[in-house]
């Protein structure tokens, strides 16, 4: 047994990454396009404008992705590309754009998963307030509705938010992302509650203005943790870190997955957060609540690594620090494949839906070799070991869905520009020449066998 017959292999990406075209066909603005031009916010001052372009290069992606054997593709849509002001009169040309994209999917049997925002918030309402205002559940929910009305004849996956917790946490709190503010917690736990109610009315106006049936979630990031060993009290002390805050501090809050999906699947925040920040965090009336917590079709989750605890002496869960030299890709994450059994099995037992991992992935400083191939050998072994442990977790009974490689190619890394590189496909960003690296062969394979090979 190993991965079911309708297991879904794929790769994601967002807009503001791969698009480019930023001042093409009348595409607003967006916070990314701003804070880019800040000095001294982004790795040697790129930018987006025109990344992997992918914006008139997609049928070759989507040509590779077809080859590859990918069965899905998430991708996002720039908000202000479909509404250069975020509400109002949609942009023709950016949905038109959309349209083709989705309709090259669809020839090329590949299921378009449609996530409607990945962090490019149009400029226009950053002005407005951005997170901070108390408007932007109901704008929100317009521009869902739209999307729903205009795509979901041909699209049946859809992802409200992406990260909403760096959206919120780096965004807003510790200013490293756009729009680069730091505000104070009332005004962080403002921002939290505008994302929870967005999601929430995004849902509903998915399903209210779907042409067919879909599938609705979100792809929600975390810290996730693992047990130091098989004992039934470090797997207890795991799962417990998993799902509470190990103290007051708000950077805490933001990276505890129950103070986002409790919310959205329970309709509570978790105890421990009301007890530690109750004077500032969001009252939830019933109604909102209920808003907040619609029924989804599935659990969603970026996953890149994770923090092994043990239970201490008093049962507590106790981080066990990682070894002098602990593996670690370019970026600095650790390399720790037990995220892919443990976290997903936690997740799984908590929310018990469908489980999907819409990220995964690392960043190697990978380039072309001599022989013209990118052997990007530490990805192949990452990927592998990774699969395998999600694998186990299908064996031990967890309900996977799938599997979304990030990235499909390489791209803009955000804070990160293009120094990091994350793709299966590697991109000469002077001459826009992709190449496939060792990786994508080895995903290849891995798809056609359903992981059977791993
Ligand atoms: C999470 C984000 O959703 C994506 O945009 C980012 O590039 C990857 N992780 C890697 O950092």
């Amino acid at each position: 047994m190993g991965f079911r017959k309708d297991f879904v292999w794929g790769s994601a990406t967002a807009s503001y990454q791969v698009e480019g075209a930023a001042y093409e066909d009348g595409k607003g603005l967006n916070i990314w396009d701003v804070f880019c031009q800040e000095p001294g916010k982004i790795y040697q001052g790129q930018n987006g404008d025109v990344s992997c372009d992918q914006y008139h290069l997609y049928k070759q992606d989507i040509a590779d992705m077809k080859e590859m054997g990918q069965k899905a593709y998430r991708f996002s849509l720039s908000w202000a590309r479909i509404l250069p002001d975020g509400e109002g009169e949609p942009n023709a040309a950016g949905l038109a754009y959309y349209d083709a994209l989705i309709d090259e999917l669809l020839r090329q049997g590949i299921e378009p998963y449609v996530t409607l925002y990945h962090w490019d918030l149009p400029y226009a309402l950053h002005q407005k307030g951005g997170w901070l205002n108390p408007d932007m559940p109901r704008i929100f929910e317009q521009y869902a509705a739209l999307v729903s009305r205009h795509f979901s004849d041909r699209v049946k996956y859809f992802f409200t938010l992406n990260e909403p917790q760096c959206a919120a946490g780096l965004g807003y709190y510790t200013g490293d992302h756009a729009p680069g503010l730091k505000v104070g917690k009332r005004d962080f736990f403002a921002v939290w509650r505008n994302l929870l109610l967005a999601h929430g009315l995004g849902v509903k106006a998915l399903r209210e203005n779907a042409k067919q049936p879909i599938q609705v979630g979100a792809a929600p990031c975390s810290a996730l943790y693992y047990p130091a060993s098989d004992r039934p009290e470090d797997i207890e002390a795991a799962r417990t870190a998993m799902f509470t805050l190990p103290s007051r501090d708000v950077n805490d809050f933001i990276w505890s997955i129950a103070s986002w999906c409790d919310p959205v699947f329970f309709g509570r925040f978790p105890q421990d957060a009301v007890d530690y920040f109750g004077d500032c965090l969001p009252q939830l009336t019933k109604e909102e609540a209920a808003i907040i917590a619609q029924p989804l079709d599935f659990y969603g989750q970026n996953m890149y690594n994770a923090v092994m605890v043990r239970a201490g002496k008093d049962g507590k869960p106790e981080r066990v620090e990682r070894y002098d030299g602990f593996p670690k890709t370019a970026i600095q994450w650790p390399v720790t494949p037990e995220c892919m059994y443990w976290a997903p099995k936690f997740l799984y037992e908590r929310y018990q839906k469908p489980f999907l991992i819409t990220e995964n992935g690392m960043s190697s400083h990978d380039w072309v070799a001599l022989d013209g191939k990118v052997h990007d050998s530490s990805r192949v072994d990452f990927m592998h070991r990774y699969l395998r442990e999600y694998r186990r977790a299908a064996e031990d009974g967890v309900d996977l869905m799938g599997y979304l490689a990030w990235s499909s190619l390489d791209n803009f890394e955000w804070a990160y520009g293009y120094s990091e590189r994350f793709g299966l496909i590697y991109v000469d960003y002077q001459t826009q020449k992709r190449t496939w690296k060792d990786s994508a062969y080895f995903y290849q394979e891995t798809i056609r066998a359903n992981g059977d090979n791993l």
